[in-house]
């Protein structure tokens, strides 16, 4: 590169011998791939750049280009971000997955144009002064919230004139999002128990002492109890058929199932009980059958899950319909949608409703018995059925969830040439 400044060059001596691998193993205290292929194309292009300066004996231009290819070639595949810079902390290399996250970072310009990080941007400067690895934390916000664990090590430079430093940035963000939502849900599913298991303490104890000769109020506070129990029950239920479909996931079905059939069974299931909250249920025979490769009992909780959300926090009149459709991407598929006249979802809580216990209105899903599950077992079904969920909602005017799954025997069409402009 002809705008490489002269530091480069003696950055790649200072490479030589591995100087980047061990500092990042030495940052990192373990090997990992990212590193070692970070490691292995340092060592590549440090002895090639290391090999240009010396007077004697002249390399071999053949093996030093294609020992150029390989480092570049490991370093563009290393999936984190590398970055060098010298010790005036102009940008020297960056691999493409840090150009990919720093668009505005450039060689011979200052790091600090494209990250605006004081803590990793005085890291460097410690680093480069000192001598001594150091590792500090940066997070992103646009365009993405993202974490990351910056590793910087510093590489003595073999012309004498200081040290350059090293960059290695792992991506934290999902390995932080999993603990969240492992904390998250421990703590929501303990809630979740608390809270009957308080008031079965609570009717317990008032009949062992105030209430224990008051025939009376036994019996209705053992109705209470019962119903209590049973939402713990229901929870645990949930919970366990969550783990279940979960540990499923990866595992195709391999029966076909009407999926017409099937929610005609459910509609009429879910009928009387709908009649009871003062709803009705309507289905829409359209031209089936509608095979999909799938399992009855999953697909049946899938239905059921999504007309019993539509009876509870839905209007009066529910309807359960099939159609087809041709997606260019997907192939042919059988879409069935539940649709009601409710209050609708505002579209801030749309993307969250498949997470665990995650519910508009707390108080008032409790209330109807909901532990927020639900949604949470559509997703993880329908994602071993290779299914889609869409969930469209006006507030005011209702709600309508469509549940997309392959038919079966259909093979997804890639869209012809001539299509694809
Ligand atoms: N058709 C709908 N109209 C309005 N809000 C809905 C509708 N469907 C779901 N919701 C909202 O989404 C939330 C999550 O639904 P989900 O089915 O996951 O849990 P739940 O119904 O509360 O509990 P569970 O399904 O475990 O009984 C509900 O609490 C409700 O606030
Ligand atoms: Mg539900």
């Amino acid at each position: 590169m002809s705008d490489r400044p002269r530091s480069s060059q003696s950055w790649m001596g200072a490479a030589i011998a591995a100087g980047l691998f061990g500092s990042a193993v030495a940052l990192s205290g373990r090997l990992e791939l990212p590193l070692i292929l970070a490691g292995l194309g340092a060592v590549c292009l440090g002895g090639w750049l290391g090999g240009r300066g010396r007077e004697t004996p002249p390399p071999r231009p053949a093996a030093t280009a294609q020992r150029h290819a390989i480092a570049e070639a490991l370093l563009a595949h290393v999936p984190d971000p590398v970055i060098l810079v010298d010790r005036r902390t102009l940008v020297v290399e960056a691999n493409p997955a840090a150009r990919a996250l720093l668009p505005a970072l450039h060689q011979a310009r200052p790091l600090s144009f494209a990250l605006r990080s004081p803590e990793v941007l005085d890291g460097v400067e410690a680093v480069l002064s000192s001598g001594l690895p150091r590792r500090v934390a940066l997070s992103t916000r646009v365009p993405l919230e993202r974490t990351f664990e910056v590793q910087i090590g510093a590489l003595p430079m073999p012309d004498g004139s200081g040290v350059s430093a090293v960059l290695f940035l792992r991506d934290l963000t999902s390995a932080r999002r999993l603990e969240a939502m492992r904390v998250d849900f421990v703590a929501n599913a303990s809630h979740e128990l608390r809270t009957p298991l308080a008031t079965l303490i609570g009717f317990i104890e008032t009949l062992q002492g105030p209430a224990r000769d008051d025939a009376q109020a036994r019996e209705r506070f053992l109705e209470i109890m019962r119903v209590q129990a049973l939402r713990m029950t229901r929870l645990i239920d949930d919970l366990l058929s969550l783990s279940r479909i979960e540990l499923r996931e990866h595992v195709a079905p391999t029966t076909v199932v009407d999926l017409g059939a099937l929610a005609r069974q459910m509609v009429d299931a879910q009928g009387p009980p709908a009649e009871a909250r003062g709803a009705t249920v309507q289905f829409a025979d359209g031209d089936g059958p509608y095979p999909v490769p799938g399992d009855a009992d999953e697909l049946a909780r899938v239905i059921e899950n999504l007309i019993e959300n539509a009876v509870k926090y839905g209007g009066g009149h529910v309807g359960v319909g099939l159609s087809r459709e041709d997606d260019p991407r997907l192939g042919r598929r059988i879409v069935l949608s539940v649709t009601d006249d409710g209050p609708g979802i505002p579209p801030e809580h749309i993307p969250r409703l498949t997470e665990r216990f995650y519910r508009v209105d707390v108080a008032s899903s409790r209330a109807r018995g909901g532990t927020g599950l639900g949604l949470a077992i559509v997703k993880h079904s329908l994602n071993r059925h290779r299914g889609r969920l869409a969930i469209e909602s006006t507030v005011g005017q209702g709600t309508i969830v469509r549940v997309s799954l392959p038919e079966y025997g259909a093979v997804a069409e890639l869209p012809r040439a001539a299509d694809q402009r």
